[in-house]
């Protein structure tokens, strides 16, 4: 197995992509998933935002460096990341604020419709925001797993006014069909709103061509834009004059330096922006995207299948034994980036790979989820990997009382 990963390393074509990243030596970082590593592109770009920019050209870089176009310029960026056309997304605030848009605006674009559907083992912040909106609007909150989308829509077809669905699941790994499921929503009448979190920089999406409504994406997993770098929210061009977006502040207004006492928004894209940008998090991002350059998501794609085939062929082979499943689905066309492993003590499992240089992150209440980026990752870093995880398995290492130890971020 070690000889078929050196071959597939010696053979990758995107082998030159790791050097654009920050990665501390000896250490195989799985979990790239939840937190992309430092592109070495961020750095240079904030010491000159903070130095120069800041330091020097002072209130005057709004003008004179575009910070206030920064929201637009990197919606831009991502939407290309996204099969969108330019002018569709806007950059700034948390997923959960941006869920929040798009859930209110998808339900607004459909008065009279009293159902917004969610997917019961959606992340949480996805259905604790429907619940809300739910209770704000006076709409009744189904949930219901996608693949069981086209038998409800056929039974409450008229009621349904908005779905809000995650492309890949965060738990399971598995990836839905965004073209199938959004044309299904569609031709109910209703507006589907896409949580891209997991989707991202890690699976095709093509947002115009599927005719996406709304969509909204974290940028620190898959697009390594940082620790708490902003969110984003597609509204595809078609539904720009209509959708109104419940958190109107004032970088939303069609006149944002007017200051008039009411509220007018703008006729485009900019009407998704709400309140002063996280200038640095976001100049961030925009550096960290540099990294996708000339790379092209359907190579990404295929190296982050095969990485993953990879792992699946070695809990078949080698970890079966000690009780682990593979969660995630064999099929390609239904995976993510990721792989979820079930087992038991799997808390402890992963402080003990961490304690060994393997990142990767727990998921309440069994299961060890495994992120395989393609950008970075090596299929030998793959195999050091899954190698530690059999060995720690083996010597029973993981069960030493202070692996239990349950630190506030898990
Ligand atoms: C599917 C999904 N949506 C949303 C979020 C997080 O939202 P926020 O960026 O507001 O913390 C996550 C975080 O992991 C997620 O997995």
């Amino acid at each position: 197995m070690l000889a078929a990963a050196r071959l597939a390393d010696a053979q990758d074509e995107l082998a030159f992509v790791r050097d654009r990243f920050e990665l501390p030596d000896g250490t195989v970082y799985l979990d790239g998933n939840s937190l992309g590593p430092l592109p070495r592109a961020v750095l240079p770009a904030i010491q000159e935002l903070v130095r120069r920019q800041w330091g020097q050209d002072l209130i005057t870089s709004w003008n004179v460096h575009d910070w206030w176009g920064l929201p637009r310029r990197v919606g831009d960026q991502l939407a290309g990341l996204m099969g969108a056309a330019e002018g569709q997304v806007i950059c700034g605030d948390s997923t959960s604020v941006q869920l929040f848009q798009a859930l209110v605006a998808a339900c607004r674009l459909r008065p009279g419709r009293s159902v917004l559907l969610t997917d019961g083992s959606n992340f949480p912040t996805d259905q604790y925001l429907a619940d809300s909106v739910g209770r704000l609007l006076g709409l009744q909150v189904v949930r219901l797993h996608p693949s069981e989308l086209a038998l409800h829509l056929g039974q409450h077809d008229e009621r349904v006014a908005a779905v809000s669905f995650s492309l890949v699941d965060y738990r399971t790994g598995e990836l839905f069909d965004a073209a199938g499921l959004t044309r299904a929503v569609q031709a109910a009448g209703a507006v589907m709103v896409w949580d891209l979190c997991h989707a991202v920089g890690a699976v095709p999406v093509a947002l115009d061509q599927i005719g996406a409504d709304l969509a909204v994406g974290c940028t620190y997993k898959y697009l390594n834009g940082g620790p708490g770098s902003p969110a984003f929210l597609y509204i595809a061009q078609r539904h720009q004059q209509q959708v109104e977006l419940p958190l109107t502040g004032w970088n939303g207004h069609r006149e944002p330096f007017g200051l008039n006492g009411s509220y007018v928004p703008a006729d485009s894209i900019e009407r998704a922006r709400i309140g002063t940008p996280t200038l640095l998090s976001m100049a961030a991002l925009q550096a960290a995207l540099s990294a996708f350059d000339g790379v092209g998501i359907d190579r990404l794609r295929a190296k982050s299948l095969a990485l993953t085939q990879q792992v699946i062929d070695f809990a078949d082979q080698r970890l079966d034994r000690f009780g682990v499943e593979v969660v995630t689905p064999r099929r390609p066309e239904l995976r993510g980036s990721q792989v979820s492993l079930r087992m038991p003590d799997a808390y402890q499992v992963c402080q003990a790979l961490i304690e060994r240089g393997v990142i990767g992150d727990f998921r309440a209440p069994d299961l060890l989820r495994l992120g395989f980026p393609p950008m970075y990752l090596s299929y030998a870093d793959v195999h050091r990997g899954m190698v530690t995880l059999a060995e720690i398995l083996a010597d029973g290492s993981y069960r030493e009382p202070r692996f239990a130890q349950r630190a506030a971020v898990t």
